[in-house]
C-alpha cells in the first residue's frame, strides 16, 4: 500500500454503513443465517420462496402474516404486466442481454403502476411478481413460443416454470428452482443490495432501486458469474478439468465460482447446491468436483494470505439447469430471487433513518 492509499478503503472492504436485522454471515467460519438466526442449511428445502418473503419483508398491516398462502395470493394478484411492458418485451432484440431487457421492462411497467414505485411492501410485491412474469415472457420469446399467462394456485417457483415452458413442471424441477430461489433471496449488503440502498437513500423510488441493483448484479464479479461458471464446467465436460483450469489461470483469467469478499472458506450456500447437484445433475456434479480438485490448490497459491474457496455460483448453474432453465436466463433467476433482499434492505434502510449514502474520494491533484 503506498502513501496515497492510507486513507482509502479499497472496494469498501469491511466498511459498515448501516445495521440490519435481515441476515448475517460469518465469513471466516462459513455460516449464514436469516432474520432471527435461521440457518440457511435448515431454511433450504423447508421454507418456500413465499415463506422467505414473509420472513424478511415488513408487514405493517399484518396482511400476509397468516402464512405463505397470503404471500402467494399477493404475488399472483401482481403478476400481470402493463401493455407497454408487454409490448417492449415483444419488440426488444431477441438476443439482447436478458438483464438489460428486464431492467427496461420493469422501468416501463412502473410508468403506469404507481405502486411499483412506492417505497413500501406493496411496491416490493409488484416488482417481484412483475419481474418473474417478464422473465418468463422473455424465455418464451427466445424459444420462439407465445407467452403463457400465470396460473392461479401454483406456487411462485412452479408458476415461473409453467409460464416459461407452457407445461406443468415436474416436482424435481420445482424443488431445484425453489431451493435456488430460497438460498439466493438474501445475502446481506452485497454489491447489488448496496446499489439498491444507495438509490433508495436519495429518496428515489423502489423500482429505480431494483433496476440499479439489476445493473450491478449483471457484472461477472457478481451475478454474472453463474453463467460463466456453468460454461467453464461444460468446457471441462467436453475437454479436461486440468486443461480448463490451468488454461484460464495461465491466461490470467479468474475462475468463475471461486472467491468471495466475505467467505474465506467454502461458501455454505455452495454446499447446499453441491449436494443438490449430486442427485439432480450428476454429470455437472462430477465435472465440478474435478475442477475443484485442480483449482483449489492452484488458488491457494494466489490468495496472498487469504483462502480462495468455492462460492455459491459454482454449483448454482447445475441446479438451474436441472430445473430446466436456459443458461442465458441464469442471472435473471438470480435477480428474481435477490429482489427479495434488495427490497427488504432498501425498506429497512429508509425506515431506519435512511441518511443519504454519499462517500468521498481523495483528491490526487
Ligand atoms: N480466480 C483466480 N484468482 C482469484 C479469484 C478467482 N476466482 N478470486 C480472487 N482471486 C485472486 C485475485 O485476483 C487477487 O489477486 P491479486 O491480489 O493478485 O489481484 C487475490 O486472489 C485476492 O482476491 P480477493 O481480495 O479475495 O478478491 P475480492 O474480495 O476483491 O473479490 C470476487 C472477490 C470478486 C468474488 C473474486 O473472487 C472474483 O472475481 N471471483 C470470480 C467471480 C465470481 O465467482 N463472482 C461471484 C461472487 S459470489 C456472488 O456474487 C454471488
Amino acid at each position: 500500500m503506498n502513501s496515497v492509499d492510507q486513507d482509502i478503503v479499497h472496494g469498501l472492504e469491511g466498511v459498515m454503513v448501516c445495521g440490519t436485522r435481515l441476515s448475517h454471515y460469518d465469513g471466516p467460519n462459513g455460516t449464514f443465517v436469516l432474520r432471527g438466526g435461521a440457518d440457511i442449511r435448515d431454511v433450504a428445502g423447508r421454507m418456500s420462496f413465499e415463506d422467505v418473503i414473509e420472513h424478511l419483508w415488513p408487514d405493517p398491516d399484518a396482511s400476509f402474516s397468516k402464512g405463505s398462502p397470503g404471500v402467494a395470493h399477493r404475488l399472483h394478484e401482481c403478476s400481470q404486466l402493463t401493455p407497454a411492458a408487454v409490448d417492449l418485451l415483444a419488440r426488444t432484440p431477441v438476443d439482447g442481454d436478458a438483464i438489460d431487457v428486464l431492467k427496461a421492462a420493469l422501468a416501463v411497467d412502473a410508468l403506469e403502476k404507481s405502486s411499483s414505485r412506492d417505497l413500501s411492501v406493496n411496491g416490493a410485491f409488484e416488482l417481484t411478481a412483475g419481474l418473474a412474469t417478464a422473465a418468463a415472457r422473455l424465455a418464451r420469446r427466445r424459444a420462439g413460443q407465445p407467452p403463457v399467462e400465470p396460473r392461479p394456485g401454483l406456487g411462485f417457483a412452479a408458476n415461473f416454470l409453467y409460464m416459461s415452458t407452457g407445461a406443468p413442471p415436474d416436482d424435481r424441477q420445482v424443488r431445484c428452482l425453489e431451493t435456488y430461489l430460497v438460498v439466493m433471496a438474501e445475502h446481506g449488503l452485497n454489491p447489488s443490495t448496496f446499489s439498491a440502498c444507495v438509490t433508495a437513500s436519495t429518496g428515489s423510488d423502489l423500482c429505480s432501486a431494483v433496476v440499479a441493483a439489476m445493473g450491478t448484479l449483471k457484472g461477472p464479479a457478481h451475478g454474472g458469474a453463474v453463467g460463466e461458471a456453468w460454461a467453464m464446467v461444460n468446457d471441462a465436460m467436453s475437454g479436461s478439468a486440468e486443461q480448463v483450469v490451468r488454461g484460464r489461470l495461465a491466461a490470467n483469467r479468474l475462475l468463475p465460482g471461486f472467491g468471495h469478499r466475505e467467505y474465506r472458506v467454502y461458501d455454505p450456500r455452495a454446499k447446499i447446491f453441491r449436494d443438490l447437484c449430486r442427485t439432480e445433475n450428476p454429470a455437472y456434479f462430477r465435472t465440478a468436483q474435478e475442477i475443484e480438485a485442480v483449482a483449489l490448490p492452484q488458488l491457494a497459491e494466489r490468495g496472498v494470505g487469504r483462502t480462495i474457496s468455492v462460492n455459491v455460483d459454482f454449483y448454482a448453474g447445475g441446479v438451474l439447469a436441472a430445473a430446466g432453465i436456459a443458461p442465458e436466463l441464469f442471472t435473471s433467476c438470480f435477480a428474481m430471487a435477490r429482489i427479495v433482499g434488495w427490497c427488504a434492505h432498501a425498506l429497512e434502510y429508509v425506515d431506519s433513518g435512511g441518511r443519504l449514502i454519499s462517500p468521498t474520494s481523495k483528491w490526487l491533484g
